[in-house]
């Protein structure tokens, strides 16, 4: 059985992550130590392997994983993270928008696999503020992935 964090947690973790993406920027490369405290490209690959095994196993979110082939997207997920967390990685996947276009991800999606992630990074070990700090950089691509709805169309 997943252990999972309160909803409430999650919801407050997201919004305080998305109003402090919109103000913090990233240090320079040259002093950014997020990479090394992720553990590095393997450190970094371990948590993405376990955050897809959560997110397979989450009936919140596995549906919109049936399919896809989930070692390109550990790679890609893996050099991803690697490349914002200053890594000597290239990402060569698709854009954000491209990627999740027509999967209709929504805001819950999207808290749901913050939180499988935070999980997945608990399990690593991986510092509270390294974490908080990769969320960060993620919290970025937020309006890349969820969906915003169609504003229903007005009938009088
Ligand atoms: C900041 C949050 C997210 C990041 C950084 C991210 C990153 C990625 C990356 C790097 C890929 C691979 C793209 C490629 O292979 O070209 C991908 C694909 C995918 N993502 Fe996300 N993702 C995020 C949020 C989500 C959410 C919330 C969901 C659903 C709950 C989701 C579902 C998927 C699926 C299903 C694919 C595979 C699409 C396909 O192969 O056609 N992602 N994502």
């Amino acid at each position: 059985m997943l252990r999972r964090l309160s909803a409430r947690k999650t919801f407050l973790i997201v919004g305080l992550l998305t109003m402090l993406a919109g103000c913090q920027s990233a240090p320079p490369a040259s002093q950014d130590t997020l990479y090394n405290d992720l553990g590095e490209r393997h450190g970094i690959a371990r948590f993405v392997k376990d955050m897809l095994y959560i997110v397979v196993e989450d009936d919140r979110i596995a549906e919109t994983f049936r399919g896809v082939d989930i070692a390109s997207l550990h790679r890609n997920l893996t050099d991803q993270i690697c490349h914002l967390a200053n890594g000597p990685c290239t990402y060569n996947g698709r854009s954000m928008t491209e990627a999740h276009a027509g999967l209709g991800i929504d805001e819950t999606d999207f808290n749901a696999l913050v939180e499988d992630l935070i999980l997945a990074m608990e399990q690593n070990q991986v510092p509270v503020s390294a974490q908080n700090r990769l969320l960060n950089r993620l919290a970025r691509l937020h309006d890349q992935v969820v969906r915003i709805p169609e504003a229903r169309p007005t009938t009088h």
